[in-house]
């Protein structure tokens, strides 16, 4: 399938993980990625790794959590292509501490980058979206938008929070014919639930509460959200994806 000739699709929190898988999956279908994230290495690492397989990619080093940076990013792409099909707000994080030990200065981290973050690409990409035949905001939420655990608190809050902000998006954006869903992922192996992964008495509860009994892979969370970027789902807007090994639909 090349369902992303000759679209530039942009991916915060691109240098791991899910946001990788999502990066190498719209490059291997004809995308130009731009790969955004925070850290520098990771940014150049996956755009070098998209380019020796016969991608295009060019690296951007952005922090979600701050407004200039993110209008610095899509000015380099006006400056680059001029040309912006996609935007997957995927970076994210988790500060895992009990509500009554948070900070606020926790609160506000976890807040900008799970919630504002994305917001702030949605509002600053806009004209470059309107100007594209194609135009899709895929954010990432989670099965911790719905359901938590000890914790998660603060970081259940903002994933129910961005999937409310896509919907809200879709009906806002809708006449400007820009698409807007979320995907909802249960748990994947990657550094942000390493930690999980790695006690094996958390990981042998997960999997007892995941019929599919193992985890998911990010290249799984990756083809839905190049569904839903993709012209595939030309009719949905403010929809939301579970990819979760049957996680919520077990008691
Ligand atoms: N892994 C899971 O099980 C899971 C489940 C549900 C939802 N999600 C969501 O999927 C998304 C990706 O998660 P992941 O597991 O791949 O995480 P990860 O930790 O592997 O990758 C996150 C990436 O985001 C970048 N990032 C963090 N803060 C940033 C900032 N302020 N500005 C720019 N980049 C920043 C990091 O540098 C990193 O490369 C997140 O939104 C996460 O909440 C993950």
């Amino acid at each position: 399938m090349n369902r992303f000739s000759d679209r530039y699709a942009l991916v915060t929190g691109a240098g791991s993980g899910i946001g990788a898988a999502i990066a190498h999956g719209f490059a291997s279908e004809g995308a130009f990625v731009y790969v955004i994230d925070m850290d520098a290495e990771k940014a150049q690492d996956v755009a070098g790794q998209i380019k020796n397989a016969g991608g295009e990619a060019l690296d951007i080093v952005a922090d979600v959590t701050d407004g200039p940076s993110v209008k610095k990013a899509i000015q380099k792409i006006t400056d680059h292509s001029g040309k912006l099909d996609i935007i997957v707000n995927n970076a994210g994080m988790n500060v895992r501490t009990d509500l009554r030990h948070m900070t606020d200065e926790e609160w506000d981290l976890v807040l900008q980058v799970n919630l504002v973050g994305g917001a702030r690409f949605a509002r600053d990409g806009l004209d470059l979206l309107r100007a594209s035949e194609h135009a899709a905001i895929v954010n990432l939420a989670s099965v911790m938008g719905t359901r938590s655990t000890r914790q998660m608190s603060a970081y259940s809050a903002t994933k129910a929070a961005m999937a409310s902000l896509s919907r809200g998006l879709a009906v806002e954006y809708a006449p400007y014919a820009i698409r807007v869903n979320y995907l909802c992922p249960g748990f994947v192996a990657t550094n942000l639930t390493s930690r999980f992964v790695r006690n094996p008495f958390v990981k042998d509860q997960i999997l007892a509460r995941t019929p599919m009994g193992r985890f998911g892979e990010p290249e799984e969370i990756a083809k839905a959200a190049l569904f839903l970027a993709s012209d595939d789902a030309s009719y949905m807007t403010g929809s939301g994806i579970t990819v979760d090994g049957g996680m919520m639909a077990a008691l």
